[in-house]
């Protein structure tokens, strides 16, 4: 990269994005104004949004596939056809960034073919400074690099790349700040992802979360009512609230226990189901756990990701509770509501993680027996503390932890699912099911994916099915 070229542009800066102060976050109204828009700049042409990572960058790719359409673009099928590709990128494993460096390299020879095509980097990824500057060095094809924080100014960077016909990149290091009022084209039919807070500032020793998203920042509860309100009367059935740790929810408004009072308040709405993801263990308050037994749209499952099932390890990861305390808590949950479904996210081959404590992990998986896991191989990330320890498991015995792992949870899924076989679950029907269009599929309250036969009227509807038969990740069954 030249120095000319540099000073244009406004690069992140991970020490800033650290930084924490204590001052009530702002939120902004009227920062996006759709009238300024210039409605003409899409006109004839197509976008496609490729999102990767967490279900709140899925709502960042549906504000950005709003603004699009307000601009006067219409979407894409495929990539490689659309005149402005946008990669909505994750951080959180080097897998997930090398996945998109994947798709960008491979939009080389088609950008050679048509230069007008525009190609941008958004997300977690262009908050990284290694990453932007990854990308300065080695993708030409790409137009536009812009970041979380500054997700609202997109149309006119877009509008700035399109005119000048120059690489733009703008990333802020800011801690961030609430924006409202932006536009959405909702992903999906019967369920709407709704943000209740912004960022982290639990600062896990491996994670990247609270340097590409800020500090962490709550909504106001009116503004989270009023968008379970529109997506109930746009006839969708359940909203999915979320935050990187929702029970933290409220504190930075000077509100305590401010979670259990929204999530209540959500309810009120009358909205038919309630989700929310993530629980961190550290903030969980039993308050919450009382409303999910009293409203019945509260639905009756929890993401609550652990780890580690070494108390060692997970001191070493700045977790702030022990594998006891979070046995303990569970034990709660299950006496309180003995039907809870519980899942988990767990991490094998920290940074001198012994095979005692990874047998931990197992004897926690032994004492959970979790429904469901999200299991990954530790992944350095750079400007992160565990990054400056060793990584010292050799890559095999990541690879084969891993796989004894994965071995005990597909046994326990499987058996948790065995109790719901003949059972007649609730389903909320999201369409054709991905391998055959004439199977549909959706969640139960439980949240257990069922595959079903049934008809298309049924889509976004509530629907009783019987279950016919069981796997360890998802259930058969047939409408009643
Ligand atoms: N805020 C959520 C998780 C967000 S990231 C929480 O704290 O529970 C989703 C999951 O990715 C994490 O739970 C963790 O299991 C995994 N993860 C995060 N950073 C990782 C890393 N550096 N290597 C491997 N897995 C990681
Ligand atoms: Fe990452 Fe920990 Fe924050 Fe979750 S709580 S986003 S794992 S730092
Ligand atoms: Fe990935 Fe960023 Fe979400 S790192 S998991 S997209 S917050």
């Amino acid at each position: 990269m030249n120095e000319k070229k540099s000073e244009k542009y406004i690069l992140p800066d991970q020490r800033a994005e650290a930084k924490r102060s204590r001052n009530t976050p702002e939120t902004c109204y009227g920062l996006f104004q759709p009238d300024h828009l210039i409605t003409t700049l899409g006109r004839g042409k197509t976008y496609f949004v490729r999102t990767y990572g967490c279900q709140a960058n899925v709502r960042d790719g549906e504000t950005l596939a709003g603004m699009l359409e307000l601009m006067g673009f219409t979407a894409a099928e495929d990539a490689r056809e659309a005149d402005v590709v946008i990669y909505n990128s994750c951080a959180v494993r080097q897998a997930a960034e090398e996945h998109v460096f994947g798709e960008v390299g491979s939009m080389k020879p088609v950008k050679q073919k048509n230069p007008d095509k525009i190609i941008c980097i958004c997300g977690c990824m262009a908050q990284e400074p290694l990453v932007v500057q990854r990308i300065l060095d080695k993708y030409p094809q790409v137009d536009l690099v812009f970041g979380t924080h500054n997700l609202y100014r997109f149309p006119d960077l877009l509008y700035k790349t399109m005119t000048e016909k120059e690489r733009v990149v703008e990333v802020y290091s800011e801690e961030g700040r609430v924006i409202e009022d932006l536009p959405v084209r909702r992903s999906m039919q019967s369920k709407g992802f709704i943000n209740i807070m912004y960022g982290c500032d639990k600062f896990c020793t491996y994670c990247i979360v609270p340097y590409t998203r800020g500090r962490e920042r709550s909504r106001r509860r009116e503004d989270i009512l009023r968008e379970i309100e529109e997506i109930k009367a746009q006839g969708m059935k359940e909203a999915v609230l979320l935050g990187q740790n929702v029970n933290a929810y409220g504190k930075d408004l000077g509100e305590e226990d401010g979670f259990t009072g929204l999530l209540e308040a959500c309810a009120d709405t009358g909205i038919e189901r309630i989700r929310f993801y993530t629980s961190h263990p550290r903030d969980y308050s039993f308050t919450t756990i009382e409303a999910m037994k009293k409203y019945p749209n509260i639905m009756k499952s929890l993401h609550l990701p652990v780890q580690s099932g070494s108390s060692e390890v997970l001191k070493k990861m700045n977790r702030g509770y022990t594998a006891e305390s979070y046995m303990e808590l569970y034990d709660e949950m299950k006496k309180a509501i003995p039907q809870i479904t519980f899942t988990t996210d767990l991490i094998v081959g920290f940074p001198s993680e012994t095979d005692e404590q990874f047998q931990k992990t197992l004897d926690l998986v032994d004492y959970c027996q979790f429904d469901l896991a999200y299991s990954f191989v530790y992944s350095p990330r750079s400007g992160t503390p565990a990054a400056r320890m060793q990584d010292d498991i050799p890559a095999e015995v990541k690879k084969e932890r891993l796989q004894i792992l994965n071995e005990k949870l597909a046994f326990y899924a499987a058996k948790n699912n065995e109790k719901y076989k003949e059972k007649v679950l609730k389903v909320l029907c999201e369409g054709p099911s991905k391998k055959n269009p004439d199977v549909f599929s959706g969640y139960s309250e439980e949240n257990k994916l069922v595959n079903f036969t049934g008809n298309r009227n049924m889509i976004n509807d509530i629907v009783d099915v019987r279950i016919t038969d069981v796997h360890s990740f998802s259930l058969d069954g047939e409408a009643l």
